[in-house]
């Protein structure tokens, strides 16, 4: 299983890659517009950052603007990972993007039907929100289920992307139901290091070491 960064700041970014678990990173214009920074420029720096994919969202609507914008997204680096909605233009695009050997993620994916579609369209990744799902009372992860079962029965090559995660539950549940990525806030990522015990299992350690009044070479 992967696991990508969902933000556009460099910092966590390169925190992320330090601890050598970032396989990837996912940007949207809601996260590039808090960065305050230029759009491309933004998409470009994190690209030339980060080895594996980095998708960068078009922010056209209609398939001529996103044919352009994609091309040019594509054409900053070679891992970056072109990002269109899933609306009749989005996967028009996707179709033509990759006769020209141009990946997209499709993104805002609320149901089975639509990634169904976004995989015949030939979709590198499909992203399902899950957090937001779970927002207006639907499980989110009902929905991880149905696109993992539904893919396995067929030839397609579109990744689950599990987008919009809340919370490590989200994450471990992506893992059991085995989807192929899960893009994760900052904070979620620092929250699967998290356990009480084993903190207080650490504090024991140290403090019983401590109390011989030994050095770690004595
Ligand atoms: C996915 O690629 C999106 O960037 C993201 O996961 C959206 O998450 P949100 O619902 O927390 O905005």
């Amino acid at each position: 299983m992967e696991f990508f960064l969902d933000t556009a700041d460099i910092q966590e970014i390169e925190t992320g890659l330090e601890w050598g678990l970032v396989d990837g990173v996912t940007t949207n214009p809601s996260l590039i517009a808090k960065q305050g920074k230029s759009y491309l420029k933004t998409v470009q720096e994190i690209a030339r950052l980060v080895p594996g994919p980095v998708s960068g969202e078009v922010l056209a609507t209609d398939f001529a603007g996103m044919m352009d914008q994609g091309k040019r997204l594509a054409a900053l680096a070679e891992n970056v990972i072109v990002k269109v909605p899933l609306t009749p233009p989005g996967l028009r695009a996707v179709g033509k993007l990759l006769e020209q050997g141009i990946r997209c993620n499709v993104t805002l994916c609320f149901s089975a039907a639509q990634a169904l579609l976004a995989a015949k369209a030939g979709a590198a990744y499909i992203s399902p929100f899950v957090g937001r799902l779970d927002d207006v009372g639907e499980d989110g992860m009902d929905l991880i289920e149905e696109i993992v079962s539904i893919y396995q029965n067929y030839d397609f090559d579109t990744k689950v992307l599990v987008a919009s995660v809340r919370h490590p539950i989200h994450v471990v549940q992506a893992g059991q139901l085995g989807a192929d990525v899960a893009t994760l806030p900052f904070k979620v990522l620092e929250q699967l290091f998290k356990h009480p015990l084993t903190d207080i299992g650490l504090d024991r350690f140290l403090a019983d070491w401590q109390k011989t009044g030994k050095s770690f070479e004595d």
